[in-house]
């Protein structure tokens, strides 16, 4: 059988893994960030009714500038500015991008603004993919630890990047995997300090508590600010893999260098068009999720564990003395969370009420019968 090691594989992809959440079959999955909840009812209808309409169509390519989604998002981020004070910010859909899931448009971002030569930051733990799209451009990553409690102050963002003089710099906030929010001040400091492109992943945005405040706001005057969002995760559409940013139109101008031509099928723009027109019942899921989120931190705190705070709809909880023997434990329960590789540390979704509770009832029985799962010393 030919191994990849023998073929003519770039240099500097030999010895790399692939992103891989493992895949188990098992009754409660928490382990991958998605929605616990369906897709609604009414958003099944109309997406139905509009995939039936560009059916017949499907022998032409689709609108290759998807303009009638990137007004809706503009519309959608344009609402979400207002209900948070900033009704003087517009988005306009000259502003906007999209592709196939947040992670496409990090990597047009990376494809564009990183590549061979050049240098990109990250403040971690983050998110994997951040390293890993950012290499599969050429580019170097970079990385420095976050501080106590996983935060980022403004004051070691700029010592970061006098160090590293990133093109690139990446936030991530809620962040994945630790739930915590940075400041607009810090992501201020980032974009007065950064040369470069500063990216603000919001994937988890929509979770976050009413005192969150997104960074589109500050895109009046940055022209090398982007904020990606995606609905995968607070719309419950992770399976049509819609993802979005939104930039100054200049900056939107630089990605259209490097998508796939038509790279947004008409199905997806058909699929997301007619979800983004049922905003209230896609969204209706976030709050019960963030109860649940929130029930675990509380139940998780009183067991004995340390739990950081989360904006998002995970929560990484520290104090487990072995993860992988704890985790490997919840799975022959039937439970599926994330070892994401802190010491000491695991994360895990908030799911619908009956899944949390299959979660913490498996964590509840597991330490009584191994109290010795919690353990401070290994972290
Ligand atoms: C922080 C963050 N950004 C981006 C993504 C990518 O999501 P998608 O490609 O589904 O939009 C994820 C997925 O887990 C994430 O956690």
């Amino acid at each position: 059988m030919t191994s990849l090691g023998s073929l003519p594989l770039r240099d500097d992809l030999r010895g790399r893994s692939p992103y891989g959440a493992p895949v188990i079959d098992v009754p409660v999955r928490l382990n991958v960030n998605e929605n616990a909840f369906a897709v609604p009812a009414d958003v099944t209808a109309a997406l139905q009714t509009r995939i039936a309409d560009v059916a017949a169509s499907l022998n032409r390519y689709p609108d290759r500038e998807f303009t009638g989604l990137r007004t809706q998002l503009a519309g959608y981020l344009t609402d979400v500015l207002s209900r948070e004070g900033a009704a003087d910010v517009a988005i306009d859909p000259s502003m906007i991008w999209a592709a196939n899931g947040s992670n496409e448009v990090l990597f047009h971002i990376l494809q564009a603004f990183g590549g061979p030569g050049r240098t990109v930051l990250g403040f971690t733990p983050s998110y994997s993919m951040h390293p890993l799209i950012t290499q599969s451009t050429g580019a170097r990553w970079a990385e420095v630890p976050r501080g106590e409690d996983y935060a980022i102050t403004a004051d070691a963002a700029r010592t970061a990047i006098r160090q590293h003089d990133p093109d690139v710099v990446f936030l991530c906030t809620p962040n994945n995997p630790t739930g915590n929010r940075t400041p607009l001040d810090v992501i201020e400091a980032v974009c007065d300090a950064a040369g470069g492109i500063v990216i603000v992943d919001e994937a988890y945005a929509e979770f976050a508590g009413p005192d969150f405040r997104t960074a589109l706001s500050l895109l009046p005057g940055r022209p090398r600010l982007v904020v990606s969002r995606t609905m995968s995760k607070a719309f419950a559409f992770a399976g049509a893999r819609v993802g979005y940013a939104a930039a100054d139109p200049a900056l939107i101008d630089g990605l259209r260098l490097v998508r796939m031509p038509y790279h947004l099928s008409s199905l997806t723009q058909a699929a997301a068009e007619a979800a983004l027109q049922h905003p209230g019942s896609l969204l209706a899921g976030v709050r019960e999720l963030a109860q649940q989120r929130d029930a675990i931190v509380d139940r998780l705190r009183a067991l004995g564990f340390d739990v950081v705070e989360s904006d998002a709809n995970f929560v990484l909880f520290s104090g487990v003395a072995d993860p992988a023997l704890l985790w490997q434990r919840l799975v022959d329960r039937g439970v599926l969370i994330r070892d994401v590789g802190i010491p000491g540390s695991l994360r895990v979704n908030a799911g619908t009420p009956e899944e949390t509770t299959a979660f913490l009832t498996a964590v509840e029985d597991i330490l009584s019968a191994h109290p010795d799962t919690l353990g401070r010393s290994s972290q």
